[in-house]
């Protein structure tokens, strides 16, 4: 396949962005254009410490902007914000950043997917997820093109799942809280169990799916550490940090309680209210979690060692690593992490950094 020098990255700046964005430079293999809306970010700001990053201003709803990010580079990572646009929208821009890349002669386009959750649940509504149906749908079409395209371009999907970062940080759909003493964790999951993903490892399978074109191309590959039950997390918890932790059932009711207002909002915070097509958080979380709660999402967990055998394997290791890694660098440890008066300042989507605020 032809050579590949240069990348074109949406969402850089994203929790999911940052590690894919260090795993293409850190050892100068490739160079990165990040797209960002704001350049001086905080979280720009520390992609600039890479002299292989450069930024390119705008935004990803705007064809100017694709264009000219995607003529300047022969590779594309696309993760497109669907908690910005929801899920009609991020639909639109994805066929059309598709299309660009093939009109502007980029080689190789990464999507950045979820599982199309509706479709695999077969089609009923109770697992209806904007968020993830979005992403699944322009999946399954782009993985179609690629077949007609092969001699233009070529393109795998990323797919992931909900960060394990996401149970130990404030403003998820998994915030956990210290109740007199415990770590507590009160979920819809039933006896389900979430496929979270380690995104210090999306790094290495993005890396992985542009190292090797030639068998990525048409691939979805579909990551995850495990299938995590929330009673296991809590135990597997206590016993690498020796602080008692717990997972509490919880009816939907009282978990959509918990957010106020703001269940009923749009889940994308850029969609029309007023379409009919926008999902509320509330319908769009309640799908999210009984495709949990049901364990409806599987991964070919033999492949994923293949690919990566130094793979984060089990929540487990996750927290196991974590530890090492603050007392290595005098960080903090997850138990400081989740205290109250700690836990708002460390979000770990750029998102709730600012404060679902921002331009489509
Ligand atoms: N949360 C999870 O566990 C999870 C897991 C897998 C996939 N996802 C999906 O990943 C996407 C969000 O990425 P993330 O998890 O990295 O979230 P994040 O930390 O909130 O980051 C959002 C990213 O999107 C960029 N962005 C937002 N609107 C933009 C626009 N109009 N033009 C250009 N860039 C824009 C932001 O860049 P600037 O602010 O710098 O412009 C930032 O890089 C969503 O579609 C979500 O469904 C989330």
């Amino acid at each position: 396949m032809d050579e590949i020098s240069r990348i074109f990255v949406v969402g850089a700046t994203g929790a999911q962005g940052l590690p894919v964005v260090r795993g293409l430079v850190q050892d100068g293999r490739y160079r990165v254009l990040a797209l960002t809306r704001d350049k001086n970010s905080a979280r720009a700001r520390a992609l600039a410490q890479w002299d292989q990053v450069d930024f390119l201003e705008g935004t990803f709803a705007d064809e100017a902007v694709l264009r000219a990010g995607m003529r300047a580079c022969q590779g594309v990572f696309l993760n497109i914000d669907g908690f910005n646009t929801g899920e009609k929208t991020e639909t639109y821009w994805a066929i059309r950043a598709y299309e660009i890349a093939i009109e502007e002669g980029v080689r190789f386009f990464v999507y950045g997917n979820l599982d199309y959750t509706l479709k695999q649940a077969g089609y009923r509504s109770m697992f209806r997820t904007g968020h993830y149906d979005g992403k699944g749908r322009m999946g399954e079409w782009i993985l179609a093109q690629t077949r007609d395209n092969a001699g233009r371009m070529g393109s795998a999907l990323f797919t992931t799942g909900p960060y394990m970062e996401m149970a130990f940080s404030a403003q998820t759909p998994m915030t956990p809280a210290v109740e007199e003493g415990v770590l507590t964790w009160r979920v819809p999951l039933g006896q389900g169990a979430v496929v979270h993903v380690a995104l210090e490892d999306c790094g290495h399978y993005v890396r992985w799916l542009f190292d090797h074109r030639d068998r990525a191309n048409g691939m979805d590959l579909a990551v995850g550490i495990e299938p995590v039950r929330y009673a296991d997390l809590a135990a597997a918890f206590t016993q690498v940090t020796g602080h008692p932790a717990r997972y509490v059932d919880t009816d939907l009711d009282s978990y959509f309680a918990r957010f106020g207002g703001i269940a009923a909002l749009p889940a994308g915070y850029n969609a029309d209210p007023k379409d009919k097509s926008t999902m509320s958080f509330r319908d769009n979380f309640t799908g999210f979690w009984n495709t949990w709660k049901h364990e409806i999402i599987t991964r070919d967990y033999a492949l994923l060692d293949e690919i990566h055998p130094g793979r984060i394997k089990s929540a487990q290791d996750w927290i196991c690593r974590h530890e090492q890694q603050a007392a290595a660098s005098g960080g903090e440890s997850l138990w400081q992490r989740v205290q109250p008066d700690t836990l708002p300042g460390r979000p770990i989507l750029k998102l709730s950094e600012d404060h679902r605020r921002g331009i489509l």
